[in-house]
């Protein structure tokens, strides 16, 4: 197996993604195989979310989105759900200095709504805290669904007022969460699913996908890298040509 080292060798970091997402999967399963209750594994697997975030930022990433808690996983058994929270209290206070000390602006995207106020609170005290901070956006997905976003933008521009012939993608783009925020180059999904599962649709339309068995609690800089590296050596053509891409990198 190739070092950290050695891959971050072969590792281009003028070409990074300007914005990675991930879905987070396979807590449930790494704590079943070894006997543990679920949230042992969501418990390491925000060792991974800590390991992610401190890796992106050295190496440079712009945006980081976290899909930590869909719309529908308020459906978990009550237990899960409460100790999932617990979790993300938890991770808000003890993350409040390294996010700070990094110049990391923490932002959520969401039904925040629907946060029990023991979240809620801490998330909004970091979000504020956290605000002028510029060298990275960390965003956390809660109670998100890539669906209600879009109904919420279309609401939101109807209510506005918006005339039909105003309706452009641009706009649309400033009515979701994501407004503001680098295009999302890059998503991630472990645990050997092979579904975006409602995570970012909008967004999703010209994103690479990198799909790993690894589960979320094994995820760390290693699997990270490797997927960096996957993601340099795709063509993004975006609709163009081969030939066309080449001439631009020579005129660039
Ligand atoms: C999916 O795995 C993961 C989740 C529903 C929660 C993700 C939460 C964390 C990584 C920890 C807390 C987050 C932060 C930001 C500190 P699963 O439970 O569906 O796994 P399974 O498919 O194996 O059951």
């Amino acid at each position: 197996m190739p070092s950290l080292e050695s891959l971050l060798e072969q590792l281009d970091t003028r070409r990074l993604p300007r914005h990675v997402g991930i879905i987070m999967d396979g807590n449930g399963r790494w704590a079943e195989s070894r006997g543990f209750a679920r949230i042992v594994g969501h418990r390491e697997g925000s060792r991974s979310v800590r390991a992610v975030t401190r890796f992106s930022r050295k190496l440079g990433i712009q945006a980081l989105t976290l899909y930590a808690f869909s719309s529908q996983n308020w459906q978990r058994p009550a237990e899960e759900v409460a100790g999932l929270m617990a979790l993300l209290r938890e991770y808000l206070v003890s993350e409040r200095d390294e996010i700070m000390d990094n110049g990391i602006r923490l932002n959520a995207l969401g039904d925040l709504d629907k946060l029990p106020r023991m979240v809620r609170e801490p998330l909004d005290a970091l979000m504020g805290e956290s605000r002028n901070n510029t060298d990275m956006v960390l965003s956390l997905a809660l109670s998100y669904g890539g669906r209600d976003e879009i109904l919420r933008a279309c609401r939101a521009m109807i209510a506005d007022g918006v005339s039909p012939d105003a309706v452009s993608e641009e706009l649309f783009s400033q009515y979701l969460f994501t407004a503001g925020l680098p295009p999302l180059d890059l998503v991630i999904r472990t645990s050997g699913e092979l579904r975006i599962s409602n995570f970012m649709l909008w967004q999703n339309a010209y994103a690479e996908l990198h799909f790993t068995d690894i589960l979320w609690p094994d995820f760390r800089e290693e699997a990270f890298v490797r997927a960096l590296l996957d993601f340099q050596s795709r063509e993004r053509r975006c609709g163009k040509t081969s030939s066309q891409l080449r001439q631009e990198a020579e005129t660039a």
